[in-house]
């Protein structure tokens, strides 16, 4: 049985169209902070996410950067239900599914999955890899009779380049990479649209790296999956990103092609962490002027007025206290006609090229999107034999 059966799209619902499949709209999550044991009082909140809004278009890969605490995961969490919005919409398919409940969530749910970050937590290591990746049968059993399961799970074990043999083994007999890969069929599962990605290479090691994201893109170039792409690791987001949304204290504050942030950034703060790339080449690496930031970041329970960025920034001026910059092309790129003109929340874009040399190398060429023929792709090997 070929395994695009396991995983193929819905009919009429393959990635060719580059329609919005989501559409995200002023996204807010606020954590209450609060005191007291018995008599709990809010005296605040973690604005963990604070506004977002973005469109996934139908076999897109949208990337996700920024430091560490900026909302990423909040974001991601929010996409697959685990977690209500404070308030905002996210529409799967013109529909808001954050006012959805019962069965026509189960249902849309299934067509977003998450990838997560550490496939050595993420998967009980009291189960067999069957069990894992046909967990998902157990909540949505429409989506493969019983009988019909174990050959499903083989299939999938088949697509992400793991040997189907393997479908009794347990966690604990595979390499992080392995794992991560069994991580990708449990996602798979279900036939998603939608992967939101979160941070699912970060764990491993680098030439695992490099397999894993090169299996993502296949599957994506098959299966015409759209992926929301989490990750601190700038030249990864680069490889796999179609488009990319650099996110700031709870908000995005640009978003471009990945052409547009990596080689015309107009945000300081895009430009302060592109100029933080390590260079492979030395002599790009002499010339390159790296843009340090002072401080840390401040905390999301109280951000800064205006411009979150301010209290790092070296343009700021007055004006940035007081006036919140919006997601929009800058007044000053809006009649070029040149790749800086792109949405950048700041007061004062300018362009500035940060980054002599490349910023793919350890991962290699990018694979051909889909519709572009791809003759010469090949399936990923396994990373070696497991440890028994
Ligand atoms: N359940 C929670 N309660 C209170 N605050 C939270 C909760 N979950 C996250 N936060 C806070 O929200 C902010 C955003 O967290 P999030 O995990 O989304 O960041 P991130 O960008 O994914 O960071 P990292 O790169 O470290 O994974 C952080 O300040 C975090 O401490
Ligand atoms: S708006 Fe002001 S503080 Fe914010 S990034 Fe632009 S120059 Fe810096
Ligand atoms: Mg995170």
């Amino acid at each position: 049985m070929p395994p695009a059966e396991a995983v193929a799209p819905a009919p009429g619902t393959t990635g060719a169209a580059r329609e919005p499949i989501l559409q995200v709209k002023d996204l807010v999550k606020h954590y209450p902070l609060t005191r007291g044991v018995l008599f709990k009082k809010q005296i605040g909140a973690v604005k963990a996410v604070d506004g977002v809004s973005f469109d996934l278009r139908a076999g897109e890969t949208l990337g996700t950067v920024g430091e560490s605490g900026c909302g990423k995961s909040t974001v991601a969490r929010m996409l697959v239900n685990l977690e209500r919005p404070t308030s905002g919409q996210i529409l799967y398919q013109g529909e808001d599914i954050t006012r959805l409940s019962g069965r026509a969530l189960k249902a849309v749910r299934r067509n977003i999955q998450m990838v997560f970050q550490d496939p050595y937590t993420s998967l009980n290591p009291r189960m067999t890899v069957g069990d894992i990746i046909g967990e998902p049968y157990e909540i949505h059993p429409e989506a493969a009779p019983k009988g019909d399961r174990r050959r499903k799970v083989q299939d999938l074990l088949d697509v992400v380049g793991l040997n189907p043999e393997f479908i009794n083994r347990y966690p604990h007999q595979f390499s992080g990479g392995q794992r991560q890969r069994i991580g990708i069929a449990r996602g798979l599962a279900l036939q998603p649209q939608i992967i939101v990605a979160d941070e699912p290479v970060s764990a491993l090691d680098v030439s695992v790296q490099a397999q894993v994201v090169n299996l993502l893109e296949r599957l994506q170039n098959e299966f015409g999956l759209s992926y929301v792409f989490i990750a601190h690791d700038l030249s990864i987001v680069r490889h796999i990103s179609d488009r990319v949304g650099v996110m700031y204290l709870g908000r995005i504050i640009e978003t471009g092609t990945d052409t547009e942030i990596y080689d015309h950034p107009t945000h300081p703060y895009t430009q302060a962490l592109l100029s933080a790339v390590p260079v492979p080449d030395p002599e790009a690496r002499e010339h390159r002027e790296r843009i340090l930031l002072a401080g840390d970041v401040p905390s999301p329970a109280d951000p800064p007025s205006g411009c979150r960025f301010r209290t790092r920034c070296w343009k700021a001026r007055e004006r940035c206290a007081l006036e919140v910059p919006l997601l929009a092309v800058p007044a000053v790129f809006r009649d070029v006609d040149s790749p800086a003109r792109h949405d950048s929340a700041c007061h004062f874009a300018e362009e500035i090229h940060v980054v002599p040399g490349n910023t793919t190398s350890h991962i290699g060429e990018r694979s051909p999107r889909p519709g572009a023929t791809s003759p010469g792709e090949e399936r990923t090997a396994p990373e070696g034999p497991s440890p028994a």
